[in-house]
């Protein structure tokens, strides 16, 4: 599948985090793609939001630990790998065992593991358009209709 968004607002882009959170499952991996400050943070929000049990206020990027976890309704692991070097260094801090704990997993700067990315992903490529954001949801495992 693949489905292509406009958002005009950064709370239409928490809102489209939160249509994405209902429809997600145990060991779901959301890979997101995009520059600084485009929206990858504020779409993990809502998609913290809809899991449940937890305040999306207290979600903020782990710049420098690579990794937040969140006990809500399903586990949430919020990974940021802006400053990863690549799939080395995260194979070998163990992170990948995150990925089949039976939680949702939320990755911003996910290129810098592509080549381990696993196939059953839903990638998310957002782009600024104006002041608006184009939001590409695409997997090649899930269907997912919104
Ligand atoms: N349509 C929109 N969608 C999302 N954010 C928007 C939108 N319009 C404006 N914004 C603003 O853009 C900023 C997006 O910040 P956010 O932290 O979500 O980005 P990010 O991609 O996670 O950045 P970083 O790479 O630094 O982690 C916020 O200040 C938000 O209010
Ligand atoms: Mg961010």
């Amino acid at each position: 599948m693949k489905i292509e968004f406009i958002t005009n607002s950064a709370q239409e882009t928490f809102d489209l985090g939160a249509s994405l959170g209902k429809r997600v499952h145990s060991n779901s991996l959301i890979a997101l793609h995009g520059e600084l400050a485009v929206g990858k943070t504020t779409l993990i929000k809502g998609v913290a939001h809809a899991i449940g049990g937890i305040n999306p206020d207290e979600i903020n990027s782990p710049t420098f630990t690579f990794l937040n976890i969140y006990d809500g309704l399903k586990s949430f692991y919020h990974f940021d790998l802006y400053r990863m070097k690549g799939a080395d260094q995260f194979l070998q801090m163990g992170f990948d065992e995150y990925f089949d704990a039976g939680g949702i997993s939320c990755l911003e700067w996910a290129e810098r593991i592509q080549a381990i990315l696993p196939q059953r992903r839903i990638d998310i490529f957002l782009e600024h358009h104006g002041q608006s954001r184009k939001i590409i949801i695409e997997s090649e495992h899930e269907e997912i209709s919104f």
